[in-house]
C-alpha cells in the first residue's frame, strides 16, 4: 500500500506542537506494518536544508498564477522519501511557520497551505510517474483542502482513497470568502455542502466534508466532537459523517522518548533502576535555583500557553502546591498574559517555582525526567502527548478527564489501585476545586513511597508504542482502498 502523508510540520525538522511528533513518527510506524510511505511538505527552510539527493520533479503554476517547483528527494534525518514544495517567496520566513514576529497569522496563509493540498492532489493524480499513492492521508486544517482538490480533478481510472486526521478541531483554517477565488476550486465548492463555513472558507471543513474517512487522535475526542459543546461548530457535519469517523489513539516514539536512551538526560534510567531519575531531579533543582530536596514533590508543565491547556487552574492551585511543600517547573510559550502571570509567580517564589518562557526540546525531556508529576489540566485535549511522555519518564500525569487524557490516564482511586490499573490522577469537573482534590491525592500517594513507586513502575511499563495505532491505520487504508 502506497501512502502519501500530507502535513505542515514534521519532527524533528519543524515542530510547534504534537502534530509534528505524530507526523514524524507515523511514517516509520506505517512502514513497519508494510506500508510504503512518502510525505509532501511545504519547503520551510529547515525542511529544505534536510533534503538530500533532490531533483526537480515538476515545475507547476499555482491556481493564482505563481510558479513553483516540486522537489523530490530524501529527508536525511528521517530517512524518508519526500516531495517538497520549493517556493521561497511563500515559505522562507524566519520564526513560526504560521505567524509573523507579532504573532499575527501571515496574510497569505490561505495560499501557503492551499498549495500544500494542491500539490498533494497533483501527486494523487499521477504527478510522479514512478510512484502512485493509493491513499492520501492529510493532517489538520493546513492540509484540509487535499480531498477537496481531489474531488474536483478530472475523472481518471485511478482510485485514490483520502483520509483526513483532526489533531485539533479548534484550529479551523478560516479565511475570507474573497480568498476562495484564488484557490482554484470550482464555484460550487463554496457551499454548505463544501468548504463554506458561516460565509467564510474553512480548510478544516474541506477535510471533514470531502475526505473518504476522518480520523481523530483518540476515541473519546471522536465522540466529543460530535457534541455541540466540543464540536466547534462542526458537530452537525461530524454527526452526519459519524460512520466515516473514528478515533485512533496517538502513541509515543520510543526512539525519541525513552529515559534509558535519552541523550538529553545527564543520568539515564529505566524502571529496574530509578537512581538516574533522582539524580535528574536533584540536578534540575540545583540548576534552577530551587531548594534541592529529594522529597519535595516536583510538578512539571511542558505546554503551549493557551486557554486550551487549562493553565489558569495551575496558577490557582500554586499556593496549595507550595503550602504542601511542592515545587513547580514550567516550560512554555504562547499567550502573553499567561506568560506574564507565570513569570510573576516564579519571581515571588524563586526557590520553589521556575518558569521558562520559550521553546526548548532538550529542556522538555529533562523536565519529564526530573519531575514527579506532569500536569495536563486541559479544558479540551484531542489526544495530548505530554501525559504519555510523563508516564514513560515516571512522572505521574495529573489530568482533566477529557479527550485523549481520559483514554490514557487512570486515577489512583482505591479501586483502581486495587485492580492494578492506576497510573495517575484524574479530575472530572473543570474547576479549581476538582483540580485541588486530584492534587491532594497526588500528595497523599507521594507520602506512601512504596505505593507511589508501584504506580510509577506500572506507568513506565505500559505499552505506549506505535504498533497498535499503525495496524489500525493500515487496516483503515486497506478497507478504504479495497
Ligand atoms: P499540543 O499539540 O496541543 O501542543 P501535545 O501534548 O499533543 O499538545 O504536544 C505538545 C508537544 O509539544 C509535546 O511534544 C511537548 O513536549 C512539546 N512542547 C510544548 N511546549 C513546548 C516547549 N515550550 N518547549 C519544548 N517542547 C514543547
Ligand atoms: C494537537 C492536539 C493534541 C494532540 C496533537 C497530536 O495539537 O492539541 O491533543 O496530541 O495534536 O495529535
Amino acid at each position: 500500500m502506497n501512502v502519501l502523508q500530507v502535513s505542515a510540520e514534521i519532527f524533528p525538522l519543524l515542530k510547534t506542537g504534537g502534530l509534528a511528533d505524530i507526523a514524524g513518527a507515523l511514517p516509520a510506524a506505517l512502514q513497519s506494518v508494510g506500508c510504503q510511505v512518502r510525505v509532501v511538505l511545504p519547503g520551510f527552510p529547515a525542511i529544505l536544508a534536510d533534503l538530500a539527493d533532490s531533483w526537480i520533479l515538476a515545475e507547476l503554476t499555482a491556481p493564482w498564477g505563481e510558479r513553483l517547483q516540486v522537489r523530490q528527494g530524501r529527508l536525511r534525518t528521517l530517512n524518508l522519501d519526500a516531495y517538497i514544495i520549493d517556493l521561497p517567496h511563500l515559505y522562507a520566513r524566519a520564526g513560526s511557520p504560521y505567524e509573523d514576529a507579532w504573532r499575527q497569522p501571515y496574510a497569505d496563509n490561505h495560499r501557503r497551505f492551499a498549495l500544500l493540498s494542491w500539490v498533494a492532489a497533483q501527486l494523487a493524480h499521477g504527478l510522479d510517474p514512478h510512484w502512485q499513492p493509493q491513499v492520501v492521508h492529510s493532517h489538520d486544517w493546513h492540509a484540509g483542502l487535499t480531498s477537496a482538490y481531489m474531488a474536483f480533478m478530472p475523472h481518471s481510472s485511478l482510485r485514490v482513497a483520502t483520509v483526513f486526521t483532526i489533531h485539533n478541531l479548534a484550529y479551523q483554517g478560516v479565511f475570507s470568502p474573497a480568498c476562495f477565488y484564488e484557490l482554484g476550486l470550482p464555484h460550487e465548492a463554496f457551499a454548505v455542502n463544501g468548504v463554506e463555513f458561516y460565509g467564510q472558507v474553512s480548510f478544516m471543513k474541506a477535510g471533514l466534508y470531502y475526505a473518504d474517512h476522518i480520523t481523530t487522535v483518540s476515541p473519546t475526542y471522536a465522540r466529543e466532537i460530535q457534541t455541540p459543546q466540543q464540536g466547534c461548530g462542526f458537530d452537525g457535519l461530524l454527526r452526519t459523517r459519524s460512520r466515516a469517523l473514528s478515533g485512533i489513539l496517538n502513541a509515543v516514539d520510543d526512539a525519541v522518548w525513552n529515559p534509558a536512551t535519552d541523550h538529553h538526560l545527564t543520568s539515564p534510567y529505566d524502571v529496574q533502576d530509578m537512581t538516574g531519575k533522582a539524580l535528574c531531579k536533584a540536578a534540575l533543582q540545583q540548576e534552577l535555583g530551587l531548594t534541592v530536596q529529594a522529597d519535595a514533590p516536583l510538578f512539571g508543565v511542558v505546554s503551549r500557553l493557551t486557554d486550551q491547556k487549562g493553565l489558569h487552574l495551575v496558577l490557582g492551585a500554586l499556593d496549595a502546591i507550595l503550602a504542601r511543600g511542592g515545587q513547580l517547573v514550567l516550560l512554555g510559550t504562547g499567550e502573553a498574559h499567561l506568560e506574564a502571570l507565570f513569570k510573576a509567580r516564579a519571581a515571588q517564589h524563586s526557590h520553589a517555582v521556575s518558569v521558562r518562557i520559550g521553546y526548548d526540546e532538550a529542556y522538555a525531556h529533562r523536565i519529564f525526567s526530573a519531575t514527579d508529576v506532569t500536569l495536563v489540566p486541559s479544558q479540551f485535549e484531542p489526544c495530548g502527548l505530554t501525559q504519555m511522555y510523563g508516564l514513560k519518564y515516571g512522572s505521574l500525569p495529573l489530568v482533566h478527564r477529557v479527550g485523549g487524557l481520559a483514554d490514557t490516564v487512570v486515577d489512583c482511586s482505591l479501586e483502581n489501585m486495587a485492580e492494578g490499573r492506576a497510573n495517575g490522577f484524574v479530575f472530572d469537573d473543570f474547576n479549581l476545586q476538582a483540580l485541588e482534590r486530584a492534587m491532594a491525592r497526588a500528595f497523599a500517594l507521594y507520602a506512601r513511597k512504596s505505593e507511589w513507586k508501584k504506580v510509577r513502575a506500572f506507568g513506565m511499563r505500559q505499552d505506549l508504542g506505535w504498533q497498535s495505532a499503525a495496524r489500525l491505520y493500515a487496516a483503515l487504508y486497506q478497507h478504504l482502498y479495497a
